[in-house]
């Protein structure tokens, strides 16, 4: 009988050591550490090993075919479009996300709606039962769509192996576990484990292998960074759970660009793609309010439109208060010290709210004009004209800075409607006359200022 063997695992990172430590000396992280079984069994014999007989030589990479990627095409447009413009055969991608977020939705989604393809979803959660219930809520298209609930790894590729799906979904790799490790499912070793021996299946079979990941409490992908390296793609699940709309970003793509975005609206019937996402960033009620301004912002390679909303009130108690809710609150207070010091606006002693509508984050530059503008229209309450977008950074000596692909914001602009666009002077090669829009270039605040309230 093998010889039972333990170690220590850091659950942040997967660093291995003997002894207990307090902290990390690879990710710095405290009290990670947790006693996990090693087996000393010969590692050949975990899951999917059938090895093709084939040894690599060395080739001069300017002799190496270049092949492209045949890349299989989904009908969910958002995701495709993370993925790198489709799914590559044999790839394995990670897909975070919070617990409750929509995660099984989505990819149960993209398996009930791709007719035409054989999918296997196997599902350690939730019964089968429960998952049917689930896919009636979305709508049964595929017929071909396999439900598996199973969570050892060698029985999910025996079954895997007799049907040779299309494509593979693993809801959640925390519940698989391969029978020659002996610690719990969910454990760094099992995790790396089944991770290991899933890399192999979608590399030597050229299936497509989605796995579902939970993110911890801090925010990252529990179980660890290790899976970040070994996977092709992470995509990450994130937004307001008390919101309807969920972005979905890539964190990580070995096969296409990392700043893409993916917008869902949650309906009782499943996900809705959201095509273009400035319709729902802006409310469209006609009243027009204080604190509220447009900005032209840019997620991945998609300019939209998005509602910056701002509250100045006086303080009640002594120390003011600052929140910002989708916009860092350290570079909100950086915006209030320029217009105290460089712009005269005495906000010390007043509270100050930021929101961005939607319950989306932001972290474009591009839109700190529309944060001072929404922040001076509450503290003064006149409203801002509804026709006007906004689209610059602000330096600290309170100048107008410009962005970049500000050609693509002021087409965005123009599209839906707005009649002027406030940007940077040092924003070069613009022409109003490519543009019907009007275009106001400025290159300090008190300018944006004047042209925002002076009417
Ligand atoms: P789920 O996919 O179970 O989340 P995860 O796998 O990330 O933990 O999502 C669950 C939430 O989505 C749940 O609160 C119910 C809601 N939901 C809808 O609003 N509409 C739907 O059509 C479905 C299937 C779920
Ligand atoms: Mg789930």
């Amino acid at each position: 009988m093998a010889k039972v063997k333990t170690a220590f695992f850091c659950q942040s990172c997967g660093y291995e050591t003997p002894k207990w430590l307090g902290k990390c000396p690879s990710c710095e992280e405290w009290n990670s550490f947790v006693e996990e079984m090693v087996s000393t069994t010969k590692k050949e014999v975990v899951a999917f090993s059938s090895s093709t007989g084939r040894t690599a030589k060395p080739q001069k990479i300017a002799e190496i075919e270049s092949k492209k990627e045949p890349r299989i095409q989904l009908r969910d447009k958002e995701l495709n479009r993370v993925l790198g413009n489709g799914l590559v055969a044999g790839s394995l991608i990670l897909f975070g996300g919070e617990p409750g977020i929509g995660k099984s939705t989505l990819l149960l989604q993209m398996a009930v709606k791709e007719v035409g393809k054989t999918i296997l979803y196997v599902s350690g959660e939730e019964s089968d039962q429960q998952v049917r219930m689930r896919a009636e809520r979305i709508g049964l298209d595929n017929q071909n769509c396999f439900i598996l609930t199973e969570t050892n790894i060698q029985n999910i590729f025996k079954q895997a192996e007799l049907m040779e799906p299309d494509m593979l979904i693993i809801d959640s790799i925390q519940t698989i576990f391969t029978q020659h490790i002996e610690s719990s499912p969910g454990s760094i070793s099992q995790i790396r484990e089944c991770t290991a021996a899933l890399l192999r299946y979608a590399k030597q079979t050229e299936t497509p292998v989605f796995l579902i990941g939970h993110i911890t409490k801090e925010g990252s992908l529990a179980g660890p960074k290790v899976l970040e390296h070994m996977v092709d793609a992470v995509l990450q699940f994130e937004g307001d759970r008390n919101h309807v709309y969920r972005l979905l970003r890539s964190i990580k793509n070995r096969f296409g660009s990392t700043n893409e975005l993916g917008i869902y609206e949650m309906l009782g019937n499943g996900l809705r793609q959201v095509e273009n996402p400035s319709e729902i960033l802006i409310s469209d009620s006609d009243a027009t309010l204080s604190g509220i301004s447009i900005a032209a912002t840019i997620e991945g390679l998609r300019p939209m439109l998005v509602e910056i909303q701002g509250l100045v009130s006086t303080a009640a108690y002594g120390t003011p208060q600052r929140s910002a809710t989708g916009f860092d609150l350290r570079r909100l207070n950086m915006l209030l010290a320029v217009m105290e010091k460089r712009c005269g606006f005495k906000l010390a002693a007043k509270d100050v709210f930021l929101n961005i509508a939607g319950g989306i984050r932001i972290d474009d530059p591009a839109i700190d004009l529309s944060v001072v503008a929404a922040i001076l229209s509450s503290n003064f309450d006149v409203p801002i004209a509804k026709n006007i977008a906004l689209s610059a950074e602000v330096g600290l000596a309170g100048e107008v800075r410009p962005v970049n692909r500000i050609d693509q914001r002021i087409h965005e602009a123009q599209k839906l409607g707005f009649d002027k666009i406030i940007i940077s002077k040092h924003n070069k090669g613009i022409e109003q006359a490519n543009f019907k829009i009007e275009i106001v270039q400025c290159t300090r605040v008190e300018e944006v200022l004047k042209e925002l309230f002076s009417q």
